[in-house]
């Protein structure tokens, strides 16, 4: 029996990558899914975004698990999409009992006085006020259930450790922390534990796709050439961070609550 049997998770920016690698592991130890993303490009992101063919791609994953999948395009900056893709949500489902905050991307300057205001603020809009949003539109879901309920938030090393030339990236993960924080503390009373992951490098398109990291040593080598994994992997597969999220979200973490786990190979050990 799998850990999660009988439970219902959602999966934001879910297409591609760790959130795709999610799904199909909150599916694999038995859990529905509700999955969704942009499908479309950000207008300051390094790397193009995922496409709606991807996003089916990883409907068929959970549904090749013998679990329901509900998938929507949907951008956690809206709220009121967001709002109603939860009550469909409810209305397939019947309960909402797992979150992963998942969606994601990066964007870079040599110096942060020399960041685009729009890459500023797409940045801040989508990592932060879009996590934000998201839990605002699911936690009354969880509440409704009375049955408790577990929340992972994906921040970053960039988190806890910021990275020079990435500015609205390392802030907005900063912020992603303090907002797990805030509702690991209030969802408390109602047994919901909320807790943060906090990968380090993770080989998705966000930082091999459309020259991303070329661009990010060609601006600021001096910097990206020095950091380096203590243990001898150089980009993690997406799996290890979806083997915390897991852990994270089932009743093997059940009294863990507001922790900022680091999945890094030992980046922060120097
Ligand atoms: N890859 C890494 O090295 C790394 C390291 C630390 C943290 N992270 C974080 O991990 C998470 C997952 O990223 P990934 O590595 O899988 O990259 P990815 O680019 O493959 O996936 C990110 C997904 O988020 C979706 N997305 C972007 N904006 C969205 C929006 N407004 N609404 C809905 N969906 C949206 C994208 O379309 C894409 O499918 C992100 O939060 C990222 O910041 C990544």
């Amino acid at each position: 029996m799998g850990k999660l049997e009988g439970k219902v998770a959602v999966v934001s920016g879910a297409a591609r990558g760790q959130g795709r690698s999610h799904a199909a592991t909150l599916a694999r130890e038995g859990a529905d899914v509700v999955i969704f993303d942009l499908c479309d490009t950000l207008s300051t992101a390094l790397t193009p975004g995922a496409t709606e063919s991807d996003l089916r791609e990883t409907a068929a994953i959970v549904e090749s698990y013998d679990r329901r999948c509900l998938a929507a395009t949907v951008d956690a900056r809206d709220l009121a999409g967001l709002q109603a893709f939860a009550d469909q949500a409810m209305t397939e489902f019947g309960r909402i009992d797992l979150l992963a905050v998942n969606h994601g991307m990066w964007t870079v300057a040599a110096n942060s006085w020399e960041l685009d205001e729009a890459a500023w603020q797409e940045s801040l809009d989508v990592l932060l006020t879009g996590a934000w949003k998201v839990t605002k539109a699911f936690i009354p879901k969880i509440l409704q259930g009375g049955r408790g309920g577990s929340i992972v938030l994906t921040s970053s090393i960039n988190g806890l450790r910021p990275q020079p030339s990435g500015v609205a990236y390392s802030a907005s993960k900063a912020g992603v922390l303090n907002l797990m924080k805030v509702l690991a503390w209030e969802l408390g009373e109602f047994d919901v534990r909320v807790n943060a992951v906090c990968p380090g490098g993770v080989d998705t398109q966000m930082v091999t796709g459309g020259g991303t990291l070329e661009k990010a040593l060609s601006l600021r080598g001096d910097y990206h050439n020095t950091v380096r994994n203590r243990l001898k992997i150089e980009l993690m597969p997406p799996q290890a961070i979806s083997d915390a999220v897991l852990w994270l979200l089932s009743s093997d973490a059940r009294y863990v609550t507001g922790v900022e786990l680091p999945v890094d190979a030992g980046w922060l050990t120097f």
